[in-house]
């Protein structure tokens, strides 16, 4: 028996003054799609953003339900209207915030359902993409790639 050890690297801005104009404008338009969150049940109003290659932004709110499963993540909702309206334009970045009661200061990242939707895209296309992760304030997280928050992901060659 060995034990492996693995390192995940990310980057951390502690505002998002200090990301680049495009990051930036991408996670304000994540911060404001929260508005657009139907959160009745948990109050938790997240908003994504999808930059394409194509120069397209693509927005999602998650959307809940009273039946709980049948609602959806902001993150997926947001990949799955751009993999639907731009099914061959590659994803470039995802930006992540996210609302509630009280002021969410830390990075919220996207849940194992989110990733796991985010590795298929990232083989679709060959190549993987930034994923920035805010809360409503605060510090910012950015991943280069989905690998890094899913290192052990299922994926087509199981099949
Ligand atoms: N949620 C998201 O939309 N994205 C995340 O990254 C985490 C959780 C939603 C699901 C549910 O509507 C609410 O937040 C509380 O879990």
């Amino acid at each position: 028996m060995k034990t492996e050890s693995i390192i995940l690297h990310f980057e951390r801005y502690s505002d998002p003054s200090e990301l680049n104009a495009q990051e930036r404008m991408l996670l304000e338009r994540a911060h404001e799609a929260t508005a657009n969150s139907y959160s009745p049940y948990s109050k938790f109003c997240v908003g994504a953003a999808v930059l394409l290659e194509n120069g397209e932004v693509v927005e999602g709110s998650n959307i809940e339900n009273s039946a709980f499963p049948s609602g959806l993540c902001a993150e997926r909702v947001a990949l799955f209207a751009a993999s639907a309206k731009y099914p061959d334009s590659a994803v470039v970045a995802l930006a992540i915030s996210a609302r509630s009661a009280e002021t969410i200061t830390d990075p919220v990242m996207p849940c194992g359902a989110c990733c796991q939707v985010m590795i298929d895209i990232e083989k679709k296309f060959g190549k993987p993409f930034r994923i920035i992760c805010q809360g409503e304030v605060g510090e910012v997280f950015v991943f280069d790639g989905v690998s890094t928050l899913l290192p052990f992901a299922f994926d087509e060659k199981y099949l």
